[in-house]
């Protein structure tokens, strides 16, 4: 690598009438007989460096047939400007790396988000998702801030698990077994004994299970940060088959401790996109979303709502007698989204913590309240996006687990070390898992989870 300088850096430092050298990718250009501009930007920054060439340098016809794309080392002089940007650059040197040719699929006009998920191998050299993925990354890093400030351990749960964390039935098998030849039982039935693993497994579709055995007793906080699968057929906006989950999961918790983690959580996330983001969200609030920073810098300071799903189903039904909904609401059913964001857009008007949901509808670990019919879940509920968080108080008791495993009819020896946690200083527990691309879609402001996550996976579709 020669002395150069990163863009970002170019325009932090503003070295003007200093001879500097930046490499980077041309977004724009415009070319004469005497001169030429060209942008540059090395995707490090969402601000464009303008560079003007003479004539007069010796491969001026070299530069004359550079390209929307194609990539640069210029060694120039910093001066200041009165354009959009402060300083620009004066060529002395232009060395071309690569002229992209006509078939380049990323010329100057506008292109649709869908056609750019056709070619995401190249959508990160657009300005919508150079920005996307740089607020992704501060995101990540705000999250393993975040906890760590907290008292969190980051934990690497295994990918490769034979439990179903959420019951429901939604893993993605992993086999090494031959198709053509898959050995059986006397029975007739697959022999997994003769697996990989001897015995079944799965992608998996949340640390928790995993996580709580660290919080409960041995290290008191910790938080997981990894991907996880569905095999869920829902091809939406809003699901994916392989997303990020943060999952924290805090011993001596209860659910409104829990309920207080999480907003300060996405208060953070917020506070600090703002912070180091700022011209990322101001780039795509200009395409997308023109209020949403003006939102987000409202919620951030405002205190999120409190509401039991019994009082958001009564809203609801109230709100159906003028609001046309296409699942009608009764208690019992699962919030759909058209509710969920209901609540937090045109309702509350903000986040919104719905608690206490019938327990049919939720996962097995929850608590179970005295009333016997609802369980101390939580989901938080965001505008334009509806569920961000899934979480809940744990049920620390041994028999009131066994008890609804067995309802549920759970094969409950392949949990018997989950089960332990319960017999060896169980504690009042809790945890909660944000989806991460949704975290995303919702500081962003896009509204299509494909476009928060380098390389969507989704049903039918596994291309990149
Ligand atoms: O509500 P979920 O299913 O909860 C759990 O997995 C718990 N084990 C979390 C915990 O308590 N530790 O998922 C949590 C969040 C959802 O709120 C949603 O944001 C996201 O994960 N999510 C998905 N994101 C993208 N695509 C999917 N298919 C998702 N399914 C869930
Ligand atoms: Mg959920």
């Amino acid at each position: 690598m020669s002395d150069y300088l990163l863009i970002k850096k170019v325009f932090e430092a503003k070295p003007v009438d200093q001879t500097i050298i930046v490499k980077g990718w041309i977004k724009s250009l415009r070319q004469s007989k005497k001169f030429s501009f060209m942008v540059v930007n090395d995707g490090t920054t969402q601000k464009d460096l303008q560079i003007i060439v003479d004539g007069t340098l010796s491969n001026y016809e070299e530069v004359c047939k550079l390209t929307i794309g194609s990539s640069v080392e210029v060694e120039g002089l910093l001066v200041a400007a009165q354009g959009k940007q402060p300083v620009e650059m004066q060529a002395k040197r232009v060395h071309v790396y690569c002229v992209n040719g006509e078939d380049y699929p990323l010329q100057k006009k506008e292109t649709s988000l869908e056609y750019l998920r056709e070619i995401a191998h190249l959508r990160s050299r657009t300005n919508t998702f150079s920005a996307v993925f740089r607020l992704r990354h501060v995101l990540a890093q705000a999250t393993h801030e975040y906890f760590t400030n907290e008292s969190y351990a980051y934990l690497h749960t295994p990918i490769i698990t034979a439990s179903d964390a959420e019951g429901a039935g939604e893993m993605f098998r992993l086999s090494t077994l031959n198709y053509d030849k898959l050995p059986r039982t006397d029975k007739g039935q697959i022999d997994f004994k003769q697996d990989y693993f001897g015995r079944e497994t799965f992608l998996s579709v949340s640390g928790q299970l995993e996580a709580e055995t660290f919080a409960v007793g041995g290290l008191g906080r910790v938080y997981t940060f990894g991907p996880t699968f569905r095999s869920e057929n829902s091809n939406t906006a809003r699901h994916l088959s392989e997303f990020w989950m943060v999952e924290p999961e805090t011993a001596f918790a209860t659910l409104e401790d829990n309920a207080k983690l999480a907003t300060g959580y996405v208060k953070h996330l917020i506070k600090k996109s703002i912070e180091l983001c700022g011209d990322e969200l101001e780039f795509l609030a200009s395409r997308y979303a023109p209020d949403n920073l003006k939102t987000l810098e409202h919620v951030m300071t405002s205190p999120f709502e409190m509401v039991t799903y019994t009082n958001a189903v009564a809203i609801l039904q109230e709100v159906s007698k003028t609001h046309k909904f296409e699942f009608p609401v009764s208690w019992g059913m699962d919030l759909q989204t058209e509710h969920e964001r209901f609540l937090a857009e045109q309702y509350f008007k903000r986040p919104t913590i719905v608690t206490d949901y019938p327990k049919e509808i939720k996962s097995f670990y929850m608590k179970q309240s005295e009333d016997q019919k609802t369980v101390r879940a939580m989901d938080v509920l965001v505008p334009g996006v509806g569920e961000l968080i899934g979480g809940s108080q744990r049920e620390e008791n041994y028999d009131k687990l066994v008890h609804r495993m067995e309802e549920l009819k759970m094969d409950i020896k392949n949990y018997w070390w989950y089960l332990d946690l319960r017999k060896y200083g169980s504690v009042p527990h809790s945890g909660f898992g944000l989806g991460f691309e949704r975290a995303v879609m919702y500081i962003s402001g896009m509204t299509n989870i494909r476009d928060v996550i380098p390389f969507p996976r989704t049903p039918k579709n596994a291309e990149f």
